[in-house]
């Protein structure tokens, strides 16, 4: 894979095409994990960039990614949605995972709801439950601030408090409004493209973790660097291995995600009313 070139001047004309764009100023974006893709159908007066018109902006490879940036309004909000994420499994780097974070926060954002697909950990789950990120594990091997600090940042960053509380007391009301089966835990990254053997879910829960995923916490800890909230909910897809009789499949993992969705595009567009009306 050929390196992208993501220097400063990138990201500032991949913010300009942004500008250019739309007249809109959203001070909220989300990023759209599998499963949350109907959210889309409910932004109004949309306007949609392609990645490939965003400087830096990778391309993704997954089925169930597609890649397009869109502003319009939800639930009365700005907002600008990223339908369609980079991986760090699919060997992009971690600088290119995040570049699209780095790019909002330039473009004026102040506020970031990251979801995703994930593995229930916690035996109370099951698949089409939602959770609420209250804190994260990162085990993906890899720290998306390692190399040189930006003039003006923190080199040793406190993740003392990664998700928002404000944000998230809005999801819980957004979660009651929409009648989601919802929970708060703590979500632990890995780098995949594996799922998890039986005997790394159990140590995962002796940890603490609730779900297990491959994405999002490098996107929480290059937003908080810059001073953005964050808040996140993951879609538990699927029970984590060995703690179900079934085999793992990512055209399971989909289809449940896509089952749940009938779910996904109220509690997003509830948040959103709730942000710009709290
Ligand atoms: N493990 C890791 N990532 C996932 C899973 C899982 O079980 N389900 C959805 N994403």
């Amino acid at each position: 894979m050929q390196a992208a070139n993501l220097s400063q001047a990138t990201l500032n004309r991949a913010a300009g095409v942004l500008r250019h764009a739309s007249k809109l100023r959203p001070q909220l974006a989300i990023v759209l994990g599998s499963g949350f893709g109907p959210v889309l159908e409910r932004v109004e007066a949309a306007k949609e960039i392609p990645y490939a018109k965003l400087p830096g902006f990778p391309q993704p490879t997954v089925q169930g990614h597609a890649g397009k940036l869109v502003l319009g309004t939800l639930g009365g909000a700005p907002v600008a949605v990223l339908s369609g994420r980079a991986h760090y499994y699919e060997g992009h780097s971690m600088a290119e995972v995040t570049f699209a974070v780095r790019v909002l926060a330039e473009f004026g954002i102040r506020d970031l709801l990251l979801t995703n697909a994930a593995g229930g950990v916690n035996h109370r789950f099951r698949p089409g439950d939602f959770m609420r990120l209250t804190d994260h594990i990162n085990f993906m091997g890899a720290n998306p601030l390692r190399g040189p600090c930006p003039p003006g940042l923190t080199r040793f960053l406190d993740l003392s408090q990664v998700y928002d509380p404000a944000l998230g007391g809005l999801l819980d009301k957004a979660a009651k409004a929409a009648r989601v089966r919802w929970h708060r835990g703590v979500y632990l990254a890995l780098s995949g493209p594996t799922y998890e053997t039986p005997a790394e879910i159990r140590a995962f829960a002796h940890w603490g973790a609730d779900a297990v995923g491959m994405s999002t916490v490098p996107e929480a800890i290059v937003a908080r660097h810059l001073g953005l909230r964050v808040a996140a909910v993951s879609c538990i897809s699927n029970q984590a291995a060995g703690l179900s009789p079934h085999a793992l499949s990512h055209d399971d993992v989909l289809a449940t995600a896509k089952d749940a969705s009938r779910h996904t595009g109220a509690l997003l567009e509830e948040f959103a009313r709730l942000y710009g009306r709290p």
